[in-house]
């Protein structure tokens, strides 16, 4: 073994090695990078190419060679990290030990195996089906072959029957996600078939293009099965197995990797079509999340080799509520994100077969997510209409105060203000109104019971159900409405921007339906009836104008109330702050922060004189 590990080491080069994970940055005679095993902005992980060795001088201190690197990357045993580099190598390992041929291995055979039955069962003739609908989708022969796309027949044992002649055993197989146990009491012993029948097959590989998983397409359509439910998904995947994370996983990213280091950006898509379809296009720096939503783990392992992400999703899916947390996730991690912009209903895939070849073009238009925002902002609300003007600065404000760029957030100011003629310091007067979604995030985490927090609805969250009920009884009162738009509850805020769409009537149930996003669609079903319900109890002269004035008074003051609450709880925090650093041996060290922390205290102060003035102004009223 260890003439191996020499062996290995005298072929192998470290830059080219730690290179197929992380970008690496020449420094002098030495390289450079992002440490990829702890979050840092500045890089301080380093490579010496001539003692063949790296470590990181940030946070985790960690340090070795190839092999302890490809330990931590991959996250396996000495052993495995040994196969990897052998394989890279070129070297034969000698007297491996049947005994450490794990049970890891075993499934990563079973999974080649599979893969290579499923492709072997595309090759039939009575599959001719199959090929013919690939080509029709725009795949040519060597794509379906280089992603070893298969079919799975219609049938409950034929894999598993396969894989039992090659010698494996029915619980080492359902490890890996190929078969399901039946779970039926009537069988004394237990039983296994197959989970994926009838389905075009995707290989799922890992970032060394080792099989670890399958996604199955559904072929109901073109070949009626006997064995598949009529309410199974059009895509079956793989669960989580040993081998498998499904939020680690991106499809494409073994082929992909180079590329994306060399081009310095990574195009995102949703499916395994859009991939293999961009890949026969010419642009491979392309990975796909293949239906979950993106991870903190997906963005870890693509921050190392770019901070620059081109989205190409279908953004006005359902989807986009699981992809804008995605998109907010990735700003906070510092990468740059833009918009490749398709035609409505149209993915990448779709694109690639009807206009090949101008992939790679059009992505050099996409555009900084920001301009994508103000563009549909823009485009779905009338800014000639007090209502729509004030909507359209708040969703925008909203998104600019998330930017942690100063200087990019006063540049979108600017721009809004010159949209809008509203002045900049308008606009920022604004934005402060609105609550960031940290704040929010971080109050939920730090309540005492979370389950508490999120069932039982605060006072200003009551009262601004009822003032949406009411609106849609009383449309002509929305333009009061939106002056407080900024500090209802974020659903509430989008309910209600829904009905000063362009083109929408409020009394006009389906134009605000449709505008809403889907999943907040069964709440406005709850605020048309509890509408109904307030006018059917207060009888045919109620008058919903007035009430709709007094919520809108009670809504601005509740918030005023629960920002003097949150004050409050600041200058508490701050107060006692003080008094633990009150030793003087304290104080002196701490002179320069005690000096901030007062100064501190004092603009809270000052913040709570501000807004209990403002809530007793309302008070007045
Ligand atoms: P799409 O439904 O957009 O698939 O789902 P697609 O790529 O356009 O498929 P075609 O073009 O109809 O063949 C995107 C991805 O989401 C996952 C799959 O990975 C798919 O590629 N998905 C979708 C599932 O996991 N389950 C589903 O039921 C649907
Ligand atoms: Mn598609």
């Amino acid at each position: 073994m260890n003439d191996n590990v020499q062996q290995i080491k005298e072929r192998l080069n470290i830059v080219d090695v730690l290179s197929g994970y992380i970008r690496l940055i020449k420094a002098g005679v030495n390289y450079k990078a992002l440490c990829p095993f702890h979050n840092e902005k500045t890089p301080s992980f380093m490579v010496s190419p001539s003692r063949q060795s790296w470590h990181c001088f940030g946070g985790c201190g960690e340090g070795g060679d190839i092999f302890t690197f490809i330990e931590k990357i991959e996250g396996v045993e000495f052993v495995e990290a040994l196969k990897i580099l052998a394989e890279k190598a070129g070297v034969i390992l000698e007297h491996v030990d049947p005994k450490l041929r794990t049970e890891k291995d075993r499934m990563y055979e079973i999974c080649e195996k599979a893969a290579q039955f499923f492709t072997q069962k595309l090759g039939n003739p009575n599959a001719n089906v199959i090929s013919d609908y690939l080509h029709k989708r725009g795949l040519v022969d060597k794509t379906i072959d280089e992603w070893r796309l298969g079919y799975a027949p219609d049938s409950w044992d034929s894999l598993l029957s396969f894989l039992k002649a090659k010698g494996y055993k029915e619980p080492e197989i359902e490890k890996t996600g190929l078969i399901i146990q039946i779970q039926n009491t009537k069988y004394q012993i237990p039983r296994w078939h197959d989970r994926f029948r009838n389905r075009l097959m995707f290989p799922i590989f890992d970032a060394n293009g080792r099989v670890v998983a399958f996604s199955g397409r559904l072929m109901s359509e073109i070949i009626t099965s006997q064995t598949e439910r009529a309410d199974s998904g059009k895509y079956v995947n793989s669960p989580e197995t040993v081998l498998y994370s499904k939020s680690r996983a991106l499809y494409g990213l073994d082929r992909a990797k180079t590329e994306i280091r060399k081009n310095n950006k990574v195009v995102l898509v949703e499916g395994q079509m859009d991939i293999l379809l961009s890949f026969q296009d010419g642009v491979r720096n392309i990975v796909a999340t293949s239906g979950t939503a993106l991870t903190e783990d997906h963005l870890m392992i693509l921050k190392r080799l770019t901070e620059n992400l081109v989205l190409a999703f279908d953004m006005d899916d359902a989807g986009f509520k699981a992809t804008k947390r995605g998109i907010e996730m990735a700003q906070s991690n510092g990468f740059n994100i833009s918009v490749l912009e398709l035609e409505p209903g149209k993915d990448p895939a779709d694109f690639v077969k009807e206009r090949p070849g101008e992939l790679i073009k059009i992505l050099q238009n996409a555009r900084p997510i920001m301009s994508y925002y103000f563009n549909q902002v823009f485009q779905k609300f009338d800014i000639n209409k007090i209502d729509g003007k004030k909507i359209v600065a708040i969703t925008l404000l909203s998104e600019i105060k998330r930017l942690p760029s100063a200087i990019e957030r006063s540049g979108w100011i600017r721009e809004l203000s010159l949209k809008l003629g509203v002045s900049e310091r308008d606009l920022e007067e604004e934005m402060s109104k609105i609550e960031s979604q940290k704040t929010d995030n971080f109050q939920r985490l730090s309540a005492s019971n979370p389950h508490e927090s999120a069932l039982v609805k605060t006072r200003k969250e009551i009262l601004s159900e009822r003032l949406l009920a009411l609106l849609l009884k009383a449309p002509e009162s929305v333009k009061e409405a939106v002056k407080i738009a900024s500090v209802l509850p974020p659903s509430d805020f989008e309910i209600l921007s829904a009905f000063s769409v362009k083109s929408a009537d409020t009394t006009n149930f389906s134009d605000v339906r449709s505008a809403l996003r889907s999943d907040l669609r069964p709440r406005l079903d709850f605020l048309y009836l509890a509408g109904d319900f307030e006018v059917e109890k207060s009888g045919p002269d109620f008058n919903p104008t007035n009430e709709i004035k007094r919520l809108i008074n009670d809504i601005e003051k509740e918030h005023y109330k629960e920002m003097l609450g949150k004050i409050e709880i600041a200058i508490k925090k701050n107060e006692s702050l003080s008094t633990i650093s009150g030793s003087t041996e304290l104080a002196m060290k701490n002179n320069g922060r005690a000096f901030l922390d007062g100064k501190n205290l004092e603009t809270l102060t000052k913040e709570f004189q501000n807004i209990s003035n403002k809530l007793y102004q309302l008070n007045e009223k």
